[in-house]
């Protein structure tokens, strides 16, 4: 993978004006972590909430924890996770840049689809979360992340690699880790979405630095 040709937009970070975004993330982290709303919980080790910049203007959004995720309570830290970060990296951006969580917070047994039930109890969390962080951009991984999210039943390749509007948010969705795993051929595409995905993220950051220079003046 390459790097990009033009300079990524200064993303804010943790250390000023966070405080209420990251308290109210650690707020609704303490009310999830007990949730009993489906079966999983019967079987997690660890809830695994989602991590990263409370004020990220990126958040990526993948599908649930998988073994090494239900272990430590992070999510994506296994293959799938090392490959994310060299992704998000070749996009110039540190992992703890941006907010990294999936649509179930905890592991379906075998790593199996996410049930109906499952993602209706589960989804409330993750629409806290993103009302909370209010991300400029958002990325899914993957066609179940994708269409569980969307509400819909098209392709990944009909959804890949452009803007889709969801609920406000400026989405883009693009393969999942684990199945760049599998299928290494299907990098390049990847990487084509994610260049899509950060030229739209430099137009709009742009934008809201001329807004603020405006205002300013
Ligand atoms: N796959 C996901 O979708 N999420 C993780 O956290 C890990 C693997």
């Amino acid at each position: 993978m390459q790097g990009f040709l033009f300079d990524k937009p200064e993303q804010s970070t943790p250390s000023k004006g966070s405080a209420s975004k990251s308290e109210e993330l650690a707020l609704l982290f303490d009310t999830a972590k007990t949730c009993s709303k489906c079966m999983l919980a019967g079987s997690r080790l660890n809830f695994v909430f989602g991590e990263g910049n409370p004020l990220a203007h990126l958040v990526v959004i993948g599908e649930a924890p998988g073994a090494e995720e239900d272990a430590s309570g992070r999510p994506f830290v296994g293959r799938s996770g090392q490959l994310l970060d060299k992704i998000l990296l070749a996009a110039s951006f540190r992992r703890e840049e941006v907010y990294i969580c999936n649509i179930l917070k905890c592991r379906p047994p075998g790593n199996r689809n996410p049930l109906n039930d499952e993602i209706a109890n589960c989804m409330p969390w993750l629409l806290q979360q993103l009302r909370i962080i209010k991300p400029k951009v958002i990325l899914m991984l993957g066609k179940v992340a994708a269409n569980t999210i969307l509400g819909n039943t098209l392709s990944l390749g009909t959804m890949r690699g452009k803007l889709i509007q969801w609920k406000g948010y400026d989405c883009f969705i693009t393969y999942h880790p684990a199945a760049l795993l599998r299928n290494p051929n299907w990098k390049k595409g990847c990487w084509e979405d994610i260049q899509v995905m950060m030229r739209h993220y430099a137009t709009i950051c742009d934008e809201e630095k001329l807004t603020e220079k405006r205002v300013n003046e």
